[in-house]
C-alpha cells in the first residue's frame, strides 16, 4: 500500500549517507559493489542527489534501527552495517567521467514512495547539475522509453551491456598459461606501473580517469591487479574484483590487450580473493566484443538480459575490443 508521503527536500548527498543509499538500492534486486559508492563518491562528491524527510520518520530516528524488520536482514560477518532505509527516500547519481559527460545512474526511490513524483525531481536535480554535458546511461527495459523518448536521451546504441553470472567460476578450466605476461596486485606504492595503468585505461577510454584508478586500487573489500609484459614491463591489462552487495563478487574493470590475458588476469583475481570461492560471481560484457563472451561463456557464465545504453548526444567511442568486463553499470560509461 503507498504511504503518505512525508515532506522531503533534494540535496547532495552526504557521505554518512552511503550505507542508507546502498540498503535503497538493494532493495530493487540490482547488484553494486559494497564500497563502490565510496569510490565514485571520493571520484566526485558533487555527483550524487538524495531526497531526504524534513524529520525522521515517525518511531524511527537515524540511530534507532532495530525495530525494523528488515534491520540486518542481510548482515553477515562482512557485510558493511546496515542502515535504516528511512533517512532516504530516493536517490540518482550523474557522475562527472571529465568535464564534458557524465554518466547517470542509482536511480531510486523507496518503494512504498514511488510513482509520487519523488523520483523525477531527484533526476532532474541531477540534470541541473549535469548541465549541458554529453550523458550516458543504462536503463532497466522498463524504463528505456522513458529516458530515450522523455528524458533527452535519444541516442542508443547498436550494442547492449550484458550481465553475466556465474555459480562457480572452477579455475582448473581456466588458462594462465601465458608465459610472456605477468600479474601482480597494483598498489598505490607502485607508482611507475600505477602511472602505466592510468595511461593504459586513457588509451581504451579516450580519456584520463588519473584519480579514479588509485581510488581504485584503495577501494575496501576488493583486489585490483596488473597485467605486463615480461619481455618490457608494458602495461597490457588490469582488473579489479570485489564484493558485492548479493552477497557475491564482481569483476570490473577487466581490460586487456586479449582473451589471453583477460583469462590469466581473471584466474589471478579469484585466486588472491578468498571470497570470490563463496556465492555468485558477476561481469558486465558488451555484446560487440565476442572475444569476451566466447571467454566468459567457455568458463561458466551464464548471460543475462541485454542492457539498452543511451546517451544524451553522441555515442562514446572505445575500444571495445579490450573490455572484458565494463567499469560499472550505475557510475562508469565503460
Ligand atoms: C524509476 C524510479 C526511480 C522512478 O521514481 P518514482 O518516484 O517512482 O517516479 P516519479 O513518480 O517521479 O515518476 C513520475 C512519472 O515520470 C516518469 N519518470 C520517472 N523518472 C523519469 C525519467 N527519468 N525520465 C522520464 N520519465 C520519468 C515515471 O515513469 C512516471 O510516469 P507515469 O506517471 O507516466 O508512469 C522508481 O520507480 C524506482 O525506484 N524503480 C525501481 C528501481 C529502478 O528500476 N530504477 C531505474 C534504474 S535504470
Amino acid at each position: 500500500m503507498a504511504a503518505e508521503v512525508p515532506n522531503y527536500t533534494i540535496r547532495p548527498m552526504k557521505k554518512e549517507e552511503i550505507p542508507a543509499v546502498l540498503d535503497l538500492w538493494r532493495e530493487t534486486g540490482l547488484s553494486e559493489g559494497t564500497y563502490s559508492l565510496d569510490t565514485w563518491f571520493a571520484h566526485d562528491p558533487d555527483g550524487f542527489y538524495v531526497a531526504v524527510p524534513d524529520s525522521p520518520l515517525e518511531g524511527r530516528t537515524s540511530n534507532d534501527h532495530s525495530s525494523l524488520p528488515c534491520y540486518n536482514t542481510y548482515t553477515t560477518k562482512t557485510d558493511r552495517f546496515h542502515s535504516d532505509p528511512g533517512t532516504v527516500l530516493g536517490a540518482c547519481a550523474g557522475i562527472l567521467q571529465n568535464e564534458d559527460l557524465a554518466f547517470i545512474g542509482l536511480y531510486v526511490v523507496q518503494s512504498i514512495y514511488q510513482r509520487r513524483g519523488i523520483g523525477k525531481k531527484i533526476w532532474n536535480a541531477v540534470m541541473e547539475r549535469i548541465g549541458d554535458r554529453n550523458a550516458g546511461v543504462n536503463p532497466v527495459p522498463s524504463q528505456l522509453s522513458n529516458y530515450r523518448d522523455r528524458s533527452g536521451f535519444p541516442v542508443q546504441t547498436s550494442w547492449c551491456s550484458i550481465e553475466s553470472v556465474a555459480n562457480e567460476v572452477d579455475l582448473s578450466q581456466m588458462n594462465a598459461d601465458v608465459p610472456e605476461v605477468d600479474v601482480q596486485v597494483l598498489t598505490l606504492e607502485d607508482n611507475d606501473v600505477l602511472n602505466n595503468v592510468i595511461c593504459y585505461d586513457a588509451d581504451i577510454c579516450g580519456y584520463s580517469r588519473g584519480n579514479l584508478i588509485p581510488l581504485l586500487c584503495e577501494q575496501k573489500d576488493s583486489i585490483t591487479m596488473v597485467a605486463t609484459k615480461t619481455e618490457d614491463g608494458e602495461v597490457c591489462g588490469y582488473g579489479n574484483i570485489k564484493k558485492n552487495i548479493k552477497g557475491g563478487t564482481t569483476v570490473g574493470p577487466l581490460y586487456a590487450d586479449s582473451a589471453d590475458i583477460a583469462e590469466k588476469i581473471l584466474f589471478e583475481l579469484i585466486k588472491a580473493f578468498p571470497s570470490s570461492e563463496k556465492g555468485k560471481m558477476i561481469i558486465m560484457l558488451i555484446d560487440c566484443n565476442q572475444s569476451a563472451i566466447k571467454l566468459m561463456n567457455r568458463i561458466g557464465f551464464k548471460d543475462g538480459e541485454d542492457i539498452a545504453r543511451l546517451y544524451r548526444k553522441e555515442e562514446v567511442p572505445v575500444k571495445y575490443d579490450k573490455i572484458f568486463s565494463q567499469h560499472n553499470l550505475n557510475f562508469s560509461v565503460f
